[in-house]
């Protein structure tokens, strides 16, 4: 399916190629301009139509190239020109998918070979920015200036340059920051319905992170969340230190699986500039569908679900480019951390796609609508999410905190429906009894308006605090029985 697993006349443009440097940032740009050339111009003809595809006689291009169909009456205002992408072969034809419309192609158009490589421009110019899958400004901002060309389906980082996770990444969001520290570098997911508050705890993220470049990818959103987003979750204040790529439910299956891989890339193109990154992924459960209709397109079999098995392939290589990175010749040690958002229906975490994501994440951050519809924001359900490296990026005040913390909820769980209803007997349990004198503090430790920021140590403080007076409750009524 991807270009990088098919062998191919030209060398790609991996991590190595686009290393630091302003100088090499120019030279890269012109041996890239030659590198990503089609060496001998190919040219097929348009002889069926399959579905969304177009099937291509005498195109002897390897999968994942860029193609063009020109057009013979220019018909304005068609997104992405008329490009396509061979996305299989079906007996001796291409199988092609159009970027944009399928619209206005005839048998006998001729299909001209653009690209073997899929790249895309990337560049500090971009910070601030929104751009589409190929990496193109649809702001008002004007051209992106001092771009390099980057592949966005680069290979997989060898585990041995990756680096190990050893220092916070602090999100600004309490709960995140003191029950599930995340680490630079981890990948985490953010599993939840719709409606219960993902975009807007990505925004408040992206505003308050200690990170020092954002990339957003919002992937199959509605157009009008688009907007909603980065005019009201991110803010001015968010976007000047981020990169958004977007692509809309209504836009080719094609471009919205660009741009998440465009993400990456930029991603990618700071981590090597040595900066701390967060990557931020809305939704993949979004790039997993338009995965499964390029591949059914391509004549790929169902397996669960209707999702074809390459598009657990296609997850597991896009969530694995996050990571740190050990420092090497030419280029800094950075790190990309990555949050990416699965739509879960009902409290369905054995959907294949969540499913699948939980096996390659290292944690998960699980937000519910039992919390959301009591006004409890952000609606993450603390002892539900897991960070795998929480205990190996806080120090021990903040982990034996947290392992009380954690402890007086799972009490307070225990008893909640027989309080509720009043039919709880003080005395029944001496810690559910702590639990609910406790409760309306641990409340407020978790509950966060999407404005209120916290630094870091003023949150770690602050639980440290609480969890030590819920310590020497708890120790008090065993003394007595003792
Ligand atoms: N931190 C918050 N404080 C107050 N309300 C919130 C908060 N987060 C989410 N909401 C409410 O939930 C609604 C949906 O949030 P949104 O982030 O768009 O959800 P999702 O992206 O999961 O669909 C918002 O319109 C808002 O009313
Ligand atoms: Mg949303």
């Amino acid at each position: 399916m991807s270009a990088a697993e098919v062998p191919s006349a030209v060398p790609s443009t991996t991590a190595e190629d686009a290393g630091a440097g302003p100088a090499f940032d120019v030279l890269a740009g012109s041996f890239a301009g030659v590198e990503g050339t089609q060496p001998v111009r190919v040219v097929g003809r348009v002889s069926g139509l399959r579905g969304m595809t177009v099937l291509v006689q005498d195109l002897p291009l390897p999968v994942g190239s860029l193609v063009s169909i020109p057009q013979t009456e220019p018909s304005p205002g068609l997104t992405g020109g008329r490009l396509g992408e061979v996305i299989g072969l079906s007996g001796s034809r291409a199988v092609v998918m159009m970027l944009g419309a399928l619209g206005g192609v005839r048998a006998g158009d001729a299909v001209v070979g653009l690209r073997p490589q899929r790249t895309v421009g990337v560049g500090w110019s971009m910070l601030g920015r929104v751009v589409d899958g190929l990496g193109a400004p649809i702001d008002a901002g004007g051209p992106l200036h001092n771009l390099s060309p980057r592949a966005i389906d680069p290979p997989p980082l060898p585990p041995m340059r990756r680096r190990r996770i050893h220092a916070p990444m602090v999100t600004g969001v309490r709960a995140v920051d003191v029950m599930c520290t995340l680490g630079c570098g981890q990948r985490v997911g953010l599993f939840a319905g719709p409606g219960v508050g993902k975009s807007t705890l990505l925004g408040t993220i992206a505003r308050n992170c200690s990170a020092d470049v954002n990339v957003l990818a919002l992937i199959g959103e509605r157009g009008r969340e688009v907007k909603e987003f980065i005019e009201g979750s991110l803010g001015s204040e968010g976007l000047k230190r981020s990169v958004v790529v977007c692509s809309t439910g209504d836009e080719s299956p094609l471009m919205r699986i660009r741009a998440a891989m465009v993400a990456c890339s930029i991603a990618e193109y700071f981590r090597d500039h040595g900066r701390r990154v967060l990557l931020m992924l809305d939704s993949v459960t979004r790039f997993a569908h338009a995965h499964r209709q390029v591949g059914l397109s391509a004549g790929e079999p169902p397996a669960s679900k209707g999702y074809t098995p390459g598009v657990f392939a296609a997850m597991a290589r896009l969530l694995e480019r996050a990571g740190a990175v050990e420092p090497g010749p030419g280029r800094a040690g950075g790190s990309i951390t990555g949050v990416y958002t699965v739509l879960v229906e009902g409290d369905d975490l054995t959907e294949p796609v969540a499913d699948a994501a939980r096996g390659i994440l290292d944690g998960h951050l699980i937000l519910t609508r039992q919390l959301a519809h009591r006004g409890h924001y952000p609606a993450i359900d603390v002892l539900d999410s897991v960070s795998r490296v929480a205990d190996d990026v806080s120090d021990e005040s903040l982990r034996t905190a947290r392992r009380t913390l954690r402890r007086c909820i799972a009490a307070y769980r225990d008893v909640e429906d027989l309080v509720q209803i009043g039919a709880y007997a003080r005395g029944s349990s001496p810690e559910a009894d702590v639990a609910i004198d406790y409760w309306p503090r641990i409340n407020e430790l978790l509950r966060q308006g999407s404005a209120e920021r916290e630094e870091f140590d003023r949150a770690r403080d602050r639980s440290v605090k609480l969890a030590m007076e819920i310590a020497a409750a708890l120790s008090r009524p065993a003394r007595r029985v003792g």
